[in-house]
């Protein structure tokens, strides 16, 4: 909690987080923490963007985010932790905010056609659907937020973003801040199967995975696909278990195993069990955290709810002023009109 320019990031509510979450995201947030004012929800409501038919999850997936989020570092004194829902004026701007955004403008973003073509299992042709960047929108602009920690792919959703802020401002008057996202640099973090580590792909290292599971995914994963035999030699730049040890292993450890992996003095068996080890030490000390966090969930929608009243005093602040722009004060009473 330092410095003025307000930071804020979320998550969809999808369950326990994997390391390419914490990597990509959450260890930067908690990087932030000390330098600005933040505010990291959980995007629970986005979550029935995709998955409307089955809601049974959504709670249970929220706090073992929240569980996971706290065991890496955020910190509830220093960062508003919150719930999407638990601020009903993300709905009330949304709806203001939709009746300024063209359709052109929401059926043009990128990750939208892509869905579309891509999830085939899902029905996505819903007006929820397709306002998910809008439904994004008031997510930031509600705490008039000026920096986004996002990954890359949601360049588009920002870009969007800002154009919806910039046409609500030249509408009504400069209420909001345009948002800018803030692309920490992010390494790369491979599932299991070397595509990008993802929960659909089914390709993750969860925070919350224990001791024998990481052996157990450890082994199944790919690596240099050009090092054939035991005594070819590898490439270590060119293999999975190689980006792991960067963000895991000591800078000694790394600098071994790439030697002895270029002379064939390491097989991939090898370098797979001395993986596992590495990430059984790093996960440990955030998984035993996060075990004893699960085991209260009564505490932890406390949490959610003290954050959320935290987050809502700053919201109400803003749609006083939104309202204000929009004409649609009606609190100031007839005679002063
Ligand atoms: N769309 C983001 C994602 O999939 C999640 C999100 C929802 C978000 N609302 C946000 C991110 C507001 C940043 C700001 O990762």
């Amino acid at each position: 909690m330092a410095g003025d320019k307000i930071v804020l990031s979320g998550m969809r509510a999808t369950g326990k987080i994997h390391l390419g979450n914490y990597f990509g995201a959450v260890k930067n947030w908690v990087d932030l923490q000390d330098r600005y004012d933040c505010y990291y929800f959980i995007a629970d409501w986005h979550a029935l963007t995709t998955d409307y038919s089955n809601t049974s999850d959504i709670v249970d997936n929220a706090l073992e985010m929240l569980a996971d989020w706290l065991a890496s570092g955020l910190d509830v004194e220093k960062s508003v932790v919150f719930l999407q829902s638990m601020v009903p004026e993300h709905a009330e701007l949304h709806l203001l905010l939709s009746m300024i955004t063209p359709l052109g403008w929401l059926e043009r973003v990128p990750t939208y056609k892509e869905q579309i073509r891509e999830l085939n299992n899902r029905d996505l042709s819903t007006y929820g659907f397709l306002g998910y960047p809008v439904l994004q929108t008031a997510d930031i602009v509600l705490y008039r937020a000026d920096l986004v920690p996002v990954g890359e792919d949601q360049a588009s959703h920002l870009e969007l973003s800002r154009e919806i802020t910039r046409r609500f401002n030249s509408q009504y008057g400069h209420v909001f801040p345009e948002p800018q996202a803030f692309f920490t640099p992010t390494p790369r973090v491979p599932g299991l199967d070397g595509r990008k580590m993802s929960k659909s792909y089914d390709n993750t290292i969860d925070l919350a995975d224990s001791p024998d599971e990481i052996r157990r995914k450890c082994k199944t994963m790919f690596t240099d696909p050009t090092r054939l035999r035991r005594t070819d030699a590898g490439h270590p730049d060119a293999c999975n278990l190689y980006d792991f040890h960067r963000l895991v292993s000591p800078q000694e450890v790394q600098d071994q195993v790439a030697r002895q992996c270029r002379l064939a003095q390491i097989g991939c068996v090898d370098d797979k069990k001395l993986l596992a080890d590495r990430l059984i030490e790093f996960l440990e000390p955030i998984r035993r955290r996060r075990e004893e966090l699960i085991q209260d969930k009564g505490q932890l929608l406390e949490i959610l709810r003290a954050g959320s009243e935290r987050a809502r005093s700053r919201a109400t602040e803003t749609m006083r002023q939104v309202r204000s722009a929009m004409a649609l004060d009606y609190s100031r009473g007839w005679g002063s009109v």
